[in-house]
């Protein structure tokens, strides 16, 4: 049997990673990477390959799809998919007039930076696949070479898919951002320099997020909501208003949701519930 040779159009984050894994498989083939748009040897590259994956910016996969429509390109029983989140299969319809066989190919993984070494972050992740069957079974193949699996989506639902994925990932960014600025503002832990105070508060968050994986969100809450201390909560937002000032509404929102989780969990009642959201609602006047 032939080996796969997979082209990679666009060598940013996410393509960079795709390439090492590829190459790491030593059971495909890295045909060529494209990295403009600009680049000549399009037809060349496309032309010697059976896979093609389009790993643009989500709002430039219309250019490429309209690169490959074009008359040079022969695209019948090529193998084409982007790897958007949040788009569909239904970007590479151009393509399926050609031969190809489509899909989309969304790796549940974040690729903050490009890759510098040969590290893989394709293995034990998820791929979620949707599209034509035969490109799916293809899909199912690569992902299991590189050490992935893949899950089928229905198209409709790709987008909550990726509201999701944002909040696995970006959010909890954001959440993290707000322990960087009190940590740097209020706290200056001795001996801990740039980053390092992380170590403090990773263990929690890490368990935090193996109790989630194992139990669930609502089973996995714990603190001031879920035991019901207010006063503890009034001491936090009290604190908060010299602290820097974008960490209030954050913990207000996050706050919010926690004693929601809490009446789920059904640590607290109702009656208590109403009174902690009390406190917070006297705090939007602090708010800017
Ligand atoms: N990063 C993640 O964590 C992640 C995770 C899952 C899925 N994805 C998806 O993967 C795709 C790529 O995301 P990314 O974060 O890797 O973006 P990125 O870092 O911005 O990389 C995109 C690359 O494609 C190049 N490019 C643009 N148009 C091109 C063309 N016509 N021909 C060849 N190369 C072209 C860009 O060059 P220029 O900079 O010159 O435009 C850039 O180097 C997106 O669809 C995204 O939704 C990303």
């Amino acid at each position: 049997m032939l080996m796969d040779k997979a082209l990679i159009i666009g060598y940013g984050k996410l393509g960079s990673h795709l390439n090492f894994a590829l190459k790491h498989s030593g059971k495909i083939e890295v045909s060529g990477i494209i990295r403009n748009v600009k680049n000549t040897k399009y037809p060349s590259l496309v032309e010697c390959s059976n896979i093609i994956f389009i790993c643009v910016q989500d709002s430039k996969i219309k250019s490429v799809v309209r690169k490959l429509s074009s008359r040079e390109y022969d695209l019948k029983g090529k193998y084409i998919f982007h790897t958007s989140g949040s788009l569909t299969s239904e970007e590479l319809i151009p393509l399926v007039g050609k031969g190809a066989i489509t899909a989309s190919f969304h790796p549940v993984q974040t690729f903050e930076s490009k890759a510098t070494k040969n590290e893989s972050r394709f293995s034990g992740i998820y791929i979620a696949v949707e599209g034509n069957p035969k490109a799916l079974k293809k899909a199912g193949l690569v992902s299991k070479y590189i050490g992935s699996m893949t899950f089928i989506i229905k198209k409709e639902n790709k987008i909550y898919h990726h509201i999701c994925c944002v909040m696995a990932s970006g959010f909890l960014a954001a959440l993290a951002r707000g322990i960087e600025k009190l940590v740097s503002k209020k706290i200056r832990i001795n001996g801990f320099k740039n980053l390092s105070f992380f170590n403090i508060y990773m263990p929690l968050a890490s368990q935090s997020l193996k109790n989630i994986a194992s139990k669930g969100a609502v089973k996995s809450l714990s603190g001031p909501a879920e035991r019901n201390d207010i006063s503890t909560i009034e001491k936090h937002l009290g604190a908060l208003k010299n602290a820097p000032a974008d960490v209030l509404p954050v913990y207000m929102l996050m706050g919010i949701e926690t004693v929601k989780l809490a009446l789920e969990k059904k640590s607290i009642n109702r009656l208590q519930a109403e009174k902690i959201l009390k406190v917070f609602v006297k705090q939007t006047k602090h708010l800017n």
